[in-house]
């Protein structure tokens, strides 16, 4: 009896892969054109793949890996190492996509630390861009890195590396004051050099004033509509979070499908259904 070769998984998109690649340049005309850029965190070749073919534009290597994948309780326990294991990972999966690594806690403390890390994160990871909690105070770095030719994102509102320090995870921007200062901060980094923003939890008359005071795609993650693009936590998106920020909305329940087919299975394995002698060898002819 001769059976079936098993299919061979190949480092290949499983859907319809984007016709071309997208580039920096690529968003910076979606912006002009007022078309919307959607973006998800993606942490797996497997998910890059099935991601890659859905036409999205850009996956967010962030480090809320710490998090979904790891189980921490914070960002800041995403090494540089592992951003770069699944950042490459992520372009195996997906190598038309836009692939935006974040920096590591504490990897673009000074100029040089965060050129040396945003290289390796473009050439070992081979990410499209890297993104990084920023303020004003990191103009030089970002200047630097746009001198290196490295192109970056700044993240501005809250700044989950920083939860610590600020006690915890709430909204920005919400007075007057607040407002002023993050609308500063952005147009101080955007001339620096940032080629993109990104604003997270920040309400929308907020990003709306962002985005009227600078010139390159303004990424929103719970910041309203005026931005040229949004990005959430796959993970929330698809019901694995026990407690999502409310500015996502779950369009699956994946824990759900995952845990019927795994249940299925422990059943086959019990009631000795499964393995069946179609999943076996057989001895070579004569043997
Ligand atoms: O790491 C991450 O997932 C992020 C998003 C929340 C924007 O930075």
């Amino acid at each position: 009896m001769t059976l079936p070769k098993r299919p061979v998984l190949k480092a290949r998109p499983a859907v319809a892969p984007s016709p071309e690649k997208i580039t920096l340049e690529t968003l910076r005309q979606m912006r002009s054109r007022a078309e919307p850029i959607a973006m998800l965190t993606c942490y797996d070749y497997s998910l890059a793949r099935v991601l890659a073919g859905t036409g999205i534009h850009i996956l967010l290597v962030g480090d809320s890996a710490a998090m979904t994948v790891l189980g921490e309780n914070s960002t800041i326990h995403a090494t540089m190492d592992f951003m770069l294991t699944i950042t490459h990972a992520v372009r195996l999966g997906a190598p038309q996509s836009f692939v935006l690594a974040d920096m590591p806690f504490a990897s673009y403390a000074t100029p040089d630390a965060a050129v040396a890390n945003a290289a390796r994160l473009l050439t070992h990871g081979q990410a499209d861009a890297v993104k990084l909690e920023c303020d004003a105070g990191h103009a030089p770095v970002i200047a630097a890195m746009h001198a290196a030719g490295i192109p970056t994102c700044a993240h501005l509102g809250l700044l989950p590396q920083r939860a610590a320090q600020t006690g915890g995870y709430k909204a920005q921007g919400r007075s007057a004051a607040d407002a002023d200062k993050i609308v500063n901060d952005a147009v101080t980094l955007w001339r620096a050099g940032a080629d993109m923003l990104l604003l997270e939890a920040v309400p929308d008359a907020l990003s709306s004033r962002v985005v009227a005071a600078t010139d390159c795609p303004v990424l929103g993650c719970g910041a309203g509509q005026s931005c040229h693009g949004h990005v959430v936590v796959l993970h929330d998106l698809l019901g694995f979070t026990d407690k999502p920020p409310r500015f996502v909305e779950k369009m699956a329940d994946v824990p759900a499908v995952i845990f019927q087919a795994v249940e299925r299975y422990v059943n086959a394995v019990k009631n000795r259904q499964y393995p069946m002698p179609r999943h076996g060898y057989t001895m070579k002819e004569g043997q």
